[in-house]
């Protein structure tokens, strides 16, 4: 069971504001019935009109992308500046997708776009701890010192990290860098920058190279491709939700 304006935005018909307004201003009807009430659920069997006219509920897409440096991880920008939904829009694709979780706009790399809620909100619950590799090119000559404290985690501002890895993939004695490897399974807001910033080499370049199990090998800054379908239920397994997969409407993907 869902909630009226879910399942209305989820048509692609309105944003859920929308929907909740055209609850209340008596335009929707479940199974032929005038519905007015904001907190009513219905199920896949009901059937939901608006002016009339049947909603269909939106197919679930999925879709991973090398996000480029110089986007934004959201649907749309406030100041106009090009978001990483464009990318696919730009590509024909329609549904109202959404990021899952976000990159900074100078950060490449890994990043799913999906309109199913459900999973997103799976896969961004700490609990659920979903690995993140990063590629870090840092300033400064990394050594196994610093790699020890960010395995055991590190002290920011107002929390502890968690427990890390971290291995060293170069370094590079002339431009006095290096280039470090680490997985996470937090998503802290700057997260990565923090922990570089706390070990006094502070972050250059930083590209996500894996999200779960997904990498971007293959796809330019921009590209994008589907996620196949096994792809999808190895998210919902990694996302701890095995369980309900079995009642999960895949069919159609
Ligand atoms: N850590 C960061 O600092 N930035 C990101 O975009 C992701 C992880």
């Amino acid at each position: 069971m869902e909630r009226l304006q879910k399942v209305i935005a989820r048509s692609g018909k309105a944003s859920r504001r929308k929907a909740e307004q055209m609850i209340v201003d008596g335009r929707v009807k479940v199974n032929h019935k005038v519905v007015t009430e904001l907190g009513t659920k219905v199920s896949h069997n009901d059937l939901v009109e608006v002016d009339g006219v049947k909603i269909e509920s939106e197919e679930k897409v999925y879709f991973i992308i090398n996000k480029p440096a110089g986007c934004i991880s959201a649907v749309k920008d406030d100041l106009d500046r090009k978001v990483v939904v464009d990318y696919l829009r730009e590509k024909g694709v329609t549904e109202r997708v959404f990021p899952v979780g976000r990159l900074d706009y100078d950060v490449t790399g890994a990043l799913i776009i999906t309109n199913d809620g459900d999973l997103a909100n799976l896969l961004m619950h700490p609990n659920n701890e979903i690995d993140k590799v990063y590629l870090v090119r840092c300033d400064g000559i990394v050594d196994s010192s610093d790699l020890m404290k960010l395995r055991s985690g590190i002290e920011l501002d107002d929390y502890k990290t968690s427990k890390a890895k971290a291995t060293l993939v170069s370094v590079d004695k002339k431009n006095k860098s290096s280039q470090v490897r680490i997985t996470i399974h937090e998503g802290k807001y700057h997260q990565v920058k923090l922990m570089f910033d706390a070990i006094g080499h502070p972050v250059k370049k930083l590209r996500r190279e894996k999200y779960a199990f997904l990498d971007v090998v293959g796809l330019k800054p921009g590209e994008f491709r589907r996620l196949k379908i096994h792809e999808v239920k190895k998210l919902y397994v990694q996302a701890k939700f095995k369980d309900k997969l079995k009642h999960y409407d895949l069919r159609k993907y």
